[in-house]
């Protein structure tokens, strides 16, 4: 990030005159602001939409399984492997580990992901709600 603000820095000095530096830091500071905006998830936003649209069937507490198995500490773990939880034999075959972006792809589609899964939802189109849904997972530990 201070590489690419460095490179914008010396750009704009080459083309532009001394006096308008404080127009380019002010430029730099919106660039910054526009990137982090765009890349950070957000946990209190996943949160939210983990209570409107999982936690009718998934607990965040360890040994909690209902409709679905408890997603406590479910970031990084092996699918499938949650004790107390019958599974399909489509996910306990998928080998899959819940990685983000292992995640990302389940919850875009879970039927065309790992078909035969028996999770009965159909997906979360929105890519920005993903990663704030997969950033508020990552914060649940078992
Ligand atoms: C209507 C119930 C239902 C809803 C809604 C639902 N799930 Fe599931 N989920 C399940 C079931 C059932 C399974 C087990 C799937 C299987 O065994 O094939 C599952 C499995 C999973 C798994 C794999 C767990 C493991 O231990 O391998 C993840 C991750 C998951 N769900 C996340 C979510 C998220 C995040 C949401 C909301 C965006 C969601 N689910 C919405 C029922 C649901």
């Amino acid at each position: 990030m201070y590489q690419a603000m460095n490179a914008t820095m010396r750009t704009y000095q080459g083309t532009l005159p001394m006096k308008s530096s404080i127009i380019v830091a002010l430029g730099v500071v919106a660039f910054l602001a526009a990137q982090s905006g765009a890349s950070a998830a957000d946990v209190a936003k996943g949160k939210e939409l983990f209570s409107e649209q999982c936690a009718a069937c998934h607990s965040v507490q360890p040994g909690q399984n209902g409709i679905g198995p408890t997603l406590a500490g479910i970031y990084d773990k092996p699918a499938a492997s949650t004790p107390g939880f019958q599974f399909s034999g489509a996910l306990k075959a998928s080998k899959i580990v819940w990685t983000a972006s292992a995640l990302d792809k389940f919850l875009e589609d879970p039927q065309s992901d790992v078909p035969g899964t028996k999770m009965p939802y159909m997906g979360l189109a929105n890519a920005a709600e993903r990663a704030d849904v997969i950033a508020y997972l990552e914060t649940l530990s078992d």
